[in-house]
């Protein structure tokens, strides 16, 4: 119990005695946020609830009917999250997320950091070129597949030229299978890096603000 009264103290202590506002910075505006925890939860209920329309799974007994329509629910809310993303980086002018030449050109580096060989990353602008180049494919993809989504929702009415463009209903349900493996393969690389790398980054996705390194 004493030991609580300590804590409370020191942190009441530094509160009082310096400027916090001046240790801290904000990383993340809430728009990010949202966006991010947003997307995360619809996105990964659109990617399972894919997986179990595609193949339902026998011990779980869902109704196809309620799965599909949670799966084109939480699509269109998906999409609404991506589509916030896009409205705050075109109003704050925000090229966070779009992959330069320069940033790819450290990938190696980066590689090598996360293979040992390196005991620091290569500098990077707000994200780096790993991250990147996964957060840009995974929007990039998702655009993709709710595209090829509507095409089949539709059955043929509209959008045909879309089935024709890439070769027929079995390849279109094959492209979207295939970029949900790829994205199912990558959210958990994703949540391993944000656990292990640098927390006051986890810090700054939940309540914006990061520790300034130089204070
Ligand atoms: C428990 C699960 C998750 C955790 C702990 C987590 C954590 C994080 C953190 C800490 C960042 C910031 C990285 C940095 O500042 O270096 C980030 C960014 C991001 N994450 Fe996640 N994430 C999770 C799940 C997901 C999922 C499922 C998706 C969707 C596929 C996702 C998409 C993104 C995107 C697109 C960004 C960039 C945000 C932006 O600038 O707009 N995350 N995540």
């Amino acid at each position: 119990m004493k030991q609580t009264v300590k804590i409370k103290k020191a942190v009441l202590k530094e509160y009082k005695s310096e400027n916090l506002m001046e240790k801290i910075t904000l990383f993340q505006p809430i728009w990010v946020r949202i966006f991010h925890w947003g997307f995360a939860f619809s996105l990964t209920l659109v990617l399972l609830s894919g997986l179990e329309l595609h193949k339902p799974v026998s011990f779980l007994n869902l109704n196809y009917g309620k799965v599909f329509i949670a799966h084109v629910v939480f699509s269109w809310f998906s999409l609404g999250f991506v589509a916030s993303r896009m409205a705050d980086a075109l109003i704050r002018r925000d090229n966070s997320l779009i992959p330069k030449i320069s940033d790819l050109k450290l990938f190696p580096k980066l590689l090598a950091y996360y293979l040992f060989f390196r005991s620091s990353p290569p500098p990077s602008r707000k994200y780096n070129s790993g991250q990147l180049f996964i957060y840009s494919s995974w929007i990039l993809l998702f655009l993709i597949a709710s595209f090829l989504g509507l095409a089949s929702y539709w059955q043929g009415k509209h959008l045909i030229w879309l089935w024709r463009l890439v070769g027929g209903f079995q390849i279109l349900r094959w492209i979207k299978f295939s970029i949900t493996i790829y994205l199912l393969a990558t959210i958990p690389l994703h949540i391993y890096l944000s656990l292990t790398e640098d927390l006051s980054r986890l810090q700054a996705m939940l309540t914006g603000y990061e520790r300034n390194p130089n204070k």
